[in-house]
Order: C-alpha cells, then structure tokens, then sequence
C-alpha cells in the first residue's frame, strides 16, 4: 500500500509498504478515505510531540474510512463494512497510508449525513471543544477568551460557548482574521498587531465575575498579555505551542496578586480517562455539532503524491482552512 513514512525527524518519504495483516482480537482494517494535516501533526514531525514512536512509522493522527476486516470481538465483528471516523493507535502506524490497521474503541461509525471529508477531522478538534466548553460551564465562567482564535477549533468552541449560554471573545493577528470572525458574529473580536486591543479586550472582560482563556500560541509575551486584560481568579489554559520560537514571557506577579490560575490541556490524556459511554456520549454531541453547520473548511484534499505541496499550502496559510490527504487517489 501507498502511505507517508516518516523516517527522521523532519524527514518524510513516500513509501510502498505491506498492508497490515494478521489483525488481533479488538483490532480493526480500515481502508482509508480521507486524514487531515492538524497542527499536532506538524509538532509530531519535529519529534516535539507528546506521542513517540519508533521510526520509520506513518503520520497521521485521525481519519475516515471503511472497516474492511475484523480481528475477532463484538465490537470490531459490529464494525465490519461501516462507514467510520477513526483515529490511530498510539502505539502503531497512523492515517496518513491507503489502510490503517486499528483499536476498534477508536472507530466511531458515521450518520449518513457526514461526509467522508468532514469525518477525517471528527475527534481531535471536535472533542476538543466539548471537553473545553462543559468545562468552562461547569467551573461557572461566564466567557470564553481564545487566541490563534481564526482557527478551526476556535469556530467550534464558539458553538460550544453559545451553546452553554457563555460570551466569547476571541484575539487574532491579521486583519483579514477580524473580517472572518465578525462573520461568525462573535461577541468581540480583537487584532493584537493593532492599538487599544488590551482595552477593549479589559472592557468586555470586565462584565464577567472571571473568564476563561484558551492559550494555543503558548510562546512570546502574547498569552499573558490577554491573561492581564481578564478578571481576578480567571484560568489560563494552554493547548498549543503555535509559536516555537519565543519562550514564553511570564510574570509571577500575576498569578500571585490576581489569583491567576494555569492549567494545559491534551486530549489524549483525557480521551484517556474517559469510560466507553461518556466517549459515544460526547461523539454524539460532536456529529450534531457538525450538522448545525460547524463544519470545518477544507482548503484543498490532494493525494499522498502531493504531500510537500499540502504541507506548503497549510503551513502558509492554517486560517485558510485545512488541508487533507484524499487516500483513494
Ligand atoms: N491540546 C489538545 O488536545 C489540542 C486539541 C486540538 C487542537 N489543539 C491545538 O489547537 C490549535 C488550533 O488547532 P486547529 O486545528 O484549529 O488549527 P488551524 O485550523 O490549522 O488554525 C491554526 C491557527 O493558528 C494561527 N497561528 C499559527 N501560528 C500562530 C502564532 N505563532 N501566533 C498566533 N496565531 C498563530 C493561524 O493563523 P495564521 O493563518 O495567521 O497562521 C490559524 O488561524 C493548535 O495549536 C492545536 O495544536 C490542541
């Protein structure tokens, strides 16, 4: 089969390699349909990501396709021939290949109105702003503050913040970012290479008790410069290293005197701790998500052949929309 290898940090070929074979109980056979290039597999390229495996292995961290083969077990035998969203096992190869060898537990078979395209990208973003929304409805914060907020996360959050009746204020840094979020008609949008930002940012924050902000940029004076705009004893939660470059610049004194709070934030960890129920609960929840139109844009789908021009396309440009890898071509 065709598929992406990663051979070194950095270093990636396109290879022509058994498809796996000899499934185990539990374990399913994907053929492939479509995965998506998220920013944790850029991270995981680098060999900077919290996931490790021996190389040469396959990208790639979720994705649709059909299930084409079981191992044995109610679950993967149920499995056999569906439409699903998957993502890989840690401890094998990833998406990013024309077949995917699986934990069933990771297949999660799709509504007739999901699109393949729209599946590949099902659990790490989705999920992600469930978890975040309950969370900051469950702690009693009464907004949501978000930087890299042109992001497809952050427009899923949003659902998820009007959903539990939160405000939500987001920071990004181009100008043409503003536009995009005005048109999702957040309550407030903020340009950080533009003046006055941190006081309209302090006025809207100022209506709640305390807010909480989701820091993905992670690096430089940015994060705590919003963080300083929020109310006494508002969280920080950071999710994202986006900028690489800048150590981050924090100040003590905040934490101290405004009872800041900082928590991270990975969902592998706790998609890890989850129970079987609560994970189709919240799968449930992210397919009605995506019906009421909080879809993700896709920029382009080009074939693993063309995987130096997706890596070019989104790099350049991640607010553009993602970019996937169409596995059938
Ligand atoms: N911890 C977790 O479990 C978890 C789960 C899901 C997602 N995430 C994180 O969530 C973030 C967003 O993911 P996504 O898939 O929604 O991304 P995405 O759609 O690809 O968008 C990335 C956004 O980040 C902006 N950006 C990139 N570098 C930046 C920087 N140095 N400073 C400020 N903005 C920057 C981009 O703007 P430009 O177009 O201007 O570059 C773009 O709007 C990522 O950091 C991802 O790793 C974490």
């Amino acid at each position: 089969m065709k598929a992406l290898h990663l051979v070194e940090p950095n270093k990636i070929e396109l290879v022509d390699i058994p498809t796996p074979q000899n499934l185990k109980k539990g374990e399913v056979l994907i053929k492939m349909a479509y995965s998506p290039i998220n920013p944790s597999d850029l991270a995981f390229l680098t060999g900077g990501y919290g996931v490790q495996r021996p190389l040469p292995t396959v990208p790639g961290f979720e994705g649709s396709g059909e299930v084409i083969a079981s191992g044995g077990g109610f679950y993967a035998n149920y499995l056999k021939g569906k439409r699903v969203a998957c993502v890989a096992n840690n401890k094998g190869d990833g998406t990013w290949a024309e077949y995917m060898l699986t934990d069933a537990t990771k297949c999660v078979v799709l509504s007739k109105s999901v699109s393949y395209e729209q599946a590949s990208m099902s659990f790490v973003n989705p999920l992600t702003a469930v978890e975040l929304g309950e969370m900051a409805k469950k702690e009693g914060y009464g907004g949501i503050v978000m930087d890299a907020a042109a992001s497809s996360l952050s427009k899923m959050v949003l659902y998820q913040a009007r959903k539990h009746g939160l405000g939500f204020a987001g920071v990004v840094r181009k100008e043409s970012q503003v536009q995009e979020l005005q048109s999702r008609r957040v309550d407030l949008v903020v340009n950080s290479s533009a003046d006055n930002w941190k006081g309209q940012l302090k006025e809207w924050a100022g209506q709640f008790g305390k807010v909480l902000f989701l820091d993905a940029v992670g690096g430089g004076s940015l994060p705590f410069d919003i963080l300083r705009c929020l109310p006494a004893q508002s969280k920080m939660i950071i999710y994202g290293r986006l900028d690489f470059e800048n150590p981050p610049v924090l100040s003590p004194q905040d934490f101290i005197f405004y009872e800041y709070k900082l928590e991270g934030y990975w969902l592998s960890k706790t998609a890890s701790r989850k129970s079987f129920l609560k994970s189709m609960s919240d799968t449930r929840k992210v397919q009605t998500m995506l019906k009421n139109g909080f879809e993700t844009t896709i920029q382009k789908s080009l074939p693993l052949d063309n995987y130096k021009e997706a890596f070019e396309l989104y790099s350049k440009n991640m607010s553009g929309g993602k970019v996937l890898f169409d596995l059938n071509k």
